[in-house]
Protein backbone atom coordinates (compact mmCIF):
# COMPACT_ATOMS: atom_id res chain seq x y z
CA UNK A 1 0.00 0.00 0.00
CA UNK A 2 1.19 3.07 -0.83
CA UNK A 3 1.89 5.77 2.14
CA UNK A 4 -1.17 7.78 2.71
CA UNK A 5 0.84 11.22 2.67
CA UNK A 6 1.94 10.48 -0.64
CA UNK A 7 -2.16 10.22 -1.88
CA UNK A 8 -3.05 13.27 -0.32
CA UNK A 9 -5.61 11.56 1.72
CA UNK A 10 -7.29 13.36 3.99
CA UNK A 11 -7.53 12.29 7.68
CA UNK A 12 -11.05 11.14 7.31
CA UNK A 13 -10.66 9.34 3.97
CA UNK A 14 -7.71 7.24 5.63
CA UNK A 15 -9.59 6.36 9.09
CA UNK A 16 -12.54 5.36 6.88
CA UNK A 17 -9.97 3.20 4.72
CA UNK A 18 -8.43 1.91 8.32
CA UNK A 19 -5.30 2.77 7.97
CA UNK A 20 -2.28 2.46 8.88
CA UNK A 21 -2.83 4.67 12.09
CA UNK A 22 -0.43 4.81 14.27
CA UNK A 23 -0.74 4.71 18.12
CA UNK A 24 0.64 7.88 18.92
CA UNK A 25 1.87 11.02 17.08
CA UNK A 26 5.56 11.76 16.10
CA UNK A 27 5.96 14.96 15.08
CA UNK A 28 7.95 17.63 16.56
CA UNK A 29 6.83 20.51 14.46
CA UNK A 30 3.25 20.51 12.39
CA UNK A 31 5.95 20.55 9.28
CA UNK A 32 6.71 17.24 9.38
CA UNK A 33 3.37 16.15 10.65
CA UNK A 34 1.54 13.55 8.34
CA UNK A 35 -1.79 12.77 8.12
CA UNK A 36 -0.88 9.29 10.08
CA UNK A 37 -0.23 11.91 12.73
CA UNK A 38 -3.35 13.30 12.62
CA UNK A 39 -5.32 10.14 12.15
CA UNK A 40 -3.79 9.02 15.16
CA UNK A 41 -4.93 11.42 17.28
CA UNK A 42 -8.28 11.74 15.86
CA UNK A 43 -9.12 8.12 16.37
CA UNK A 44 -7.21 7.97 19.96
CA UNK A 45 -7.38 10.90 21.83
CA UNK A 46 -10.96 11.53 23.74
CA UNK A 47 -10.85 15.89 23.59
CA UNK A 48 -12.02 15.90 19.98
CA UNK A 49 -15.35 14.79 20.88
CA UNK A 50 -17.50 18.18 20.43
CA UNK A 51 -18.18 19.53 24.08
CA UNK A 52 -19.15 22.98 22.95
CA UNK A 53 -22.69 22.84 24.13
CA UNK A 54 -21.81 21.22 27.64
CA UNK A 55 -19.70 23.91 28.17
CA UNK A 56 -21.96 26.38 26.91
CA UNK A 57 -24.46 25.17 29.75
CA UNK A 58 -22.15 25.01 32.32
CA UNK A 59 -21.16 29.25 31.42
CA UNK A 60 -25.39 29.97 31.07
CA UNK A 61 -25.45 27.95 34.45
CA UNK A 62 -23.21 30.47 35.69
CA UNK A 63 -25.40 32.87 35.12
CA UNK A 64 -27.75 31.67 38.22
CA UNK A 65 -25.18 33.81 40.55
CA UNK A 66 -27.58 36.05 42.89
CA UNK A 67 -28.18 39.64 41.67
CA UNK A 68 -30.47 40.55 44.93
CA UNK A 69 -30.67 43.98 43.44
CA UNK A 70 -31.09 43.09 39.99
CA UNK A 71 -35.07 42.61 38.42
CA UNK A 72 -34.23 39.10 37.47
CA UNK A 73 -30.87 37.12 37.28
CA UNK A 74 -28.81 37.06 34.38
CA UNK A 75 -29.86 33.50 34.11
CA UNK A 76 -33.67 33.89 33.86
CA UNK A 77 -32.99 37.11 31.59
CA UNK A 78 -31.48 34.51 28.98
CA UNK A 79 -34.49 32.32 29.34
CA UNK A 80 -36.77 35.12 29.08
CA UNK A 81 -35.20 36.90 25.81
CA UNK A 82 -35.44 32.84 24.58
CA UNK A 83 -39.15 32.83 25.53
CA UNK A 84 -39.83 36.29 23.81
CA UNK A 85 -38.34 35.03 20.69
CA UNK A 86 -39.65 31.97 20.74
CA UNK A 87 -43.47 33.15 21.45
CA UNK A 88 -42.40 36.00 18.74
CA UNK A 89 -43.03 33.04 15.69
CA UNK A 90 -39.33 32.67 15.80
CA UNK A 91 -39.67 29.23 17.08
CA UNK A 92 -38.38 27.64 14.65
CA UNK A 93 -35.39 29.44 13.59
CA UNK A 94 -32.47 27.56 15.66
CA UNK A 95 -29.82 30.30 15.30
CA UNK A 96 -31.80 33.22 17.08
CA UNK A 97 -33.35 30.74 19.68
CA UNK A 98 -29.59 29.67 20.88
CA UNK A 99 -28.35 33.09 20.68
CA UNK A 100 -31.34 34.25 22.88
CA UNK A 101 -30.44 32.23 25.14
CA UNK A 102 -26.83 32.15 25.12
CA UNK A 103 -25.94 35.46 24.27
CA UNK A 104 -24.75 36.92 27.82
CA UNK A 105 -22.54 33.41 28.80
CA UNK A 106 -19.80 35.41 28.31
CA UNK A 107 -20.74 37.89 31.38
CA UNK A 108 -17.74 36.17 33.96
CA UNK A 109 -14.87 35.22 31.56
CA UNK A 110 -15.55 38.43 29.52
CA UNK A 111 -17.45 40.92 31.76
CA UNK A 112 -15.48 43.94 29.63
CA UNK A 113 -16.28 42.62 26.09
CA UNK A 114 -19.32 39.58 26.60
CA UNK A 115 -20.91 40.29 23.60
CA UNK A 116 -18.19 39.09 21.44
CA UNK A 117 -17.33 35.85 23.93
CA UNK A 118 -20.37 34.21 22.51
CA UNK A 119 -20.27 34.92 19.30
CA UNK A 120 -16.85 33.75 18.42
CA UNK A 121 -18.18 30.35 20.53
CA UNK A 122 -21.06 30.72 18.11
CA UNK A 123 -19.58 31.81 14.95
CA UNK A 124 -18.89 28.21 13.44
CA UNK A 125 -22.71 27.12 14.37
CA UNK A 126 -24.93 29.80 13.20
CA UNK A 127 -25.77 32.03 10.13
CA UNK A 128 -23.42 35.34 9.20
CA UNK A 129 -26.47 37.45 10.65
CA UNK A 130 -27.07 35.49 13.62
CA UNK A 131 -23.07 35.96 14.40
CA UNK A 132 -23.41 39.04 14.17
CA UNK A 133 -25.87 39.74 16.02
CA UNK A 134 -24.64 38.17 18.94
CA UNK A 135 -21.33 39.91 18.40
CA UNK A 136 -23.25 43.69 18.70
CA UNK A 137 -25.83 42.67 20.57
CA UNK A 138 -24.08 44.98 23.79
CA UNK A 139 -23.48 48.09 21.89
CA UNK A 140 -27.15 47.90 20.27
CA UNK A 141 -28.54 47.10 23.96
CA UNK A 142 -26.71 50.58 24.71
CA UNK A 143 -29.60 52.14 23.63
CA UNK A 144 -31.77 51.49 26.06
CA UNK A 145 -29.67 52.42 29.02
CA UNK A 146 -26.06 53.87 28.33
CA UNK A 147 -27.46 57.43 28.65
CA UNK A 148 -27.96 56.38 32.47
CA UNK A 149 -23.98 56.17 32.84
CA UNK A 150 -23.33 59.19 30.30
CA UNK A 151 -23.02 57.08 27.67
CA UNK A 152 -23.37 57.41 23.70
CA UNK A 153 -26.74 55.60 23.51
CA UNK A 154 -26.65 56.38 19.84
CA UNK A 155 -23.48 53.78 19.61
CA UNK A 156 -24.66 51.73 17.03
CA UNK A 157 -25.36 54.40 14.38
CA UNK A 158 -21.68 53.64 13.58
CA UNK A 159 -23.04 50.47 12.16
CA UNK A 160 -26.32 51.93 10.59
CA UNK A 161 -26.87 50.90 6.89
CA UNK A 162 -24.69 47.19 7.28
CA UNK A 163 -27.14 44.55 6.39
CA UNK A 164 -27.37 42.69 9.91
CA UNK A 165 -28.04 46.08 11.57
CA UNK A 166 -32.36 46.26 11.44
CA UNK A 167 -32.04 42.01 12.54
CA UNK A 168 -30.16 42.94 15.54
CA UNK A 169 -31.56 46.21 16.51
CA UNK A 170 -35.31 43.79 16.26
CA UNK A 171 -33.21 41.13 18.39
CA UNK A 172 -32.11 43.76 21.03
CA UNK A 173 -35.04 45.76 21.19
CA UNK A 174 -37.91 42.98 21.05
CA UNK A 175 -36.28 40.09 23.26
CA UNK A 176 -32.81 40.93 24.83
CA UNK A 177 -33.77 44.83 26.59
CA UNK A 178 -37.58 43.70 27.63
CA UNK A 179 -36.12 40.56 29.35
CA UNK A 180 -35.78 41.57 32.55
CA UNK A 181 -39.59 41.15 33.89
CA UNK A 182 -39.88 38.76 37.16
CA UNK A 183 -43.80 38.23 36.28
CA UNK A 184 -42.87 36.94 33.11
CA UNK A 185 -44.33 33.37 31.68
CA UNK A 186 -40.58 31.92 31.20
CA UNK A 187 -40.52 28.83 29.66
CA UNK A 188 -37.69 26.72 31.12
CA UNK A 189 -34.48 25.63 29.59
CA UNK A 190 -35.34 21.91 29.11
CA UNK A 191 -38.16 23.28 26.54
CA UNK A 192 -35.37 24.58 24.18
CA UNK A 193 -32.63 21.74 24.43
CA UNK A 194 -33.64 19.96 21.33
CA UNK A 195 -33.03 23.42 19.62
CA UNK A 196 -29.57 23.42 21.14
CA UNK A 197 -29.05 19.94 20.39
CA UNK A 198 -29.20 20.88 16.81
CA UNK A 199 -27.09 24.09 16.55
CA UNK A 200 -24.31 22.60 18.10
CA UNK A 201 -24.04 18.89 16.32
CA UNK A 202 -21.60 20.08 13.85
CA UNK A 203 -20.08 23.33 13.07
CA UNK A 204 -21.77 24.79 9.92
CA UNK A 205 -19.07 26.32 8.43
CA UNK A 206 -15.32 27.06 8.69
CA UNK A 207 -14.74 30.46 10.26
CA UNK A 208 -11.32 30.49 8.28
CA UNK A 209 -13.75 31.00 5.26
CA UNK A 210 -13.99 35.14 4.25
CA UNK A 211 -17.77 35.57 4.99
CA UNK A 212 -19.58 39.00 5.53
CA UNK A 213 -19.41 38.97 9.49
CA UNK A 214 -17.74 42.19 10.30
FE1 LIG B 1 -25.49 41.12 26.76
FE1 LIG C 1 -29.02 40.09 27.47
Amino acid sequence: MAVAAERHMTVDELIAEGGPIKAKATFRSFDESTVEDFAAMQLHNDDTRNQVLELCLEHLEKLKHPQPASPVTRYEHSLQTATRAWRDGRDGDDDIIAAALLHDIGDFFSPHNHAEFCAAIMKPYVRPEVYWIVKHHEMFQGYHFFHHFGGNRNARDKVRGHPHFEACRQFCDDYDQTAFDPSFDTMPLEAFMPTLQRVFEKPKREVYDKVQDD
